[in-house]
């Protein structure tokens, strides 16, 4: 199959070129398009057939549930059983925006899409070529992020052709993301709802809404034996070629252990890499530093993540070092990711 790429601009939409790319959905398939958190692989989330290529592209095990992406509020109650109240709060707060919700499903959403549950998981995005697209679309595109599996998702076209040409029938190529990170993920089907994914859609910002939100307790630890709820979770996920380690502490004593530990597997043979900050970069002695951004400001940090990620396999970097980042803010989705990259492996000094 020959994929075709088109360039969409968000600020002057060419809504020809998006209507050609709804048909191919609703002729059962598969477009990938940008979003404001990483680009989505998007089939039919009502045509079970849909839901199956998706899992085959993806190269993704179909018991991992997809996220039904809509474009307006009025058609959410089609696709679950009943919308509750705190749903409604935070639709009216970060709706669109990265926020998924998890509902228990209506007969409308076929189990290929979820997954086998019954529930399913739902977001309206912000991005304007995105909300077009699901428009024409026919209002209910079912996407994971639009990646391989085993893959960091993807923040900008080229990485999507990377991992999926010749196994879709076009991308919406639309830039640069602008988080960088998957949404935030809230199970709104029990009686307080729990944080699944942490995302840029922080737990103090769900909290200042909903009042308290509870986090499902294998989010940030090394899961010990427990299934966590997001079952997409469990998969080793963002996982770069080299080995990751991460290392924890006081500036000077994290920079003088790393470059130390460079040193070492230098003379070892490896290829060594770094994912400092934009002051600490310059002083490491790997064969290739990159730095994620700034730490005043660690949205910085989630944009550049998995970019950096990529290029870490693309030059064959075997063991790789990364700072630590602060737990508070979009902090926390940074490290959830970083940790899950490294398999848990981390170094306090
Ligand atoms: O930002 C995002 O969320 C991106 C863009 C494309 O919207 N999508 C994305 O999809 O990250 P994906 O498939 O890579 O991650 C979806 C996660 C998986 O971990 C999956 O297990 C979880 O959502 N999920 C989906 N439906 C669920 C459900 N019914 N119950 C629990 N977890 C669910
Ligand atoms: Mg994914």
């Amino acid at each position: 199959m020959e994929t075709r790429v088109i360039q969409v601009d968000e600020q002057h939409i060419q809504t020809g070129l998006l209507r050609q790319a709804g048909e191919i959905i609703k002729a059962g398939g598969l477009v990938a398009f940008p979003t404001e958190t990483v680009y989505g692989l998007g089939g039919d989330a009502l045509n079970p057939d849909s839901s199956r290529k998706i899992y085959e592209a993806k190269g993704r095990p179909s018991d991992n549930p997809l996220i039904v992406h809509i474009c307006r509020m009025e058609d959410l109650a089609y696709i679950v059983e009943e919308i509750p109240e705190a749903a409604l709060k935070l639709a009216e707060a970060f709706w669109p925006g990265p926020l998924t919700m998890i509902f228990h499903k209506s007969a409308a959403v076929p189990h290929e899409t979820t997954g086998g549950l019954d529930t399913v998981a739902v977001r309206m995005p912000s991005h304007k070529t995105a909300l077009s697209f699901i428009r024409e679309a026919g209002g209910y595109v079912a996407a994971p992020s639009a990646n391989r599996s085993g893959r960091p998702s993807p923040t900008c076209a080229k990485y999507v052709t990377e991992d999926l040409a010749g196994r879709i029938e076009m991308v919406i190529d639309g830039g640069g993301v602008e988080i960088g990170l998957e949404s935030t993920i809230v199970d709104m089907t029990e009686e307080d709802p729990v944080i699944l994914r942490p995302g840029y859609i922080t737990k103090e910002m769900l909290e200042s809404v909903l009042g308290s939100v509870r986090e499902d307790r294998t989010m940030m630890s090394d899961l010990n034996g427990q299934a966590p709820r997001a079952p997409g979770m469990k998969y080793r996920h963002y996982a770069p070629k080299g080995i990751l380690t991460i290392v924890d502490g006081e500036e000077e004593r994290v920079t003088a252990y790393i470059n130390e530990r460079l040193d070492c597997l230098k003379r070892e043979g490896h290829k060594t890499g770094v994912i400092g900050t934009d002051t600490t970069i310059a002083r490491y002695r790997g064969d290739v530093c990159k730095s994620a951004g700034s730490r005043d400001d660690e949205r910085t940090v989630a944009r550049e993540l998995y970019r950096i990620l990529r290029e870490f396999d693309d030059e064959e970097v075997t063991a790789i070092f990364s700072e630590s980042f602060d737990t508070a803010g979009i902090g926390q989705a940074v490290m959830n990711r970083l940790l899950k990259a490294a398999g848990h492996h981390i170094v306090y000094l």
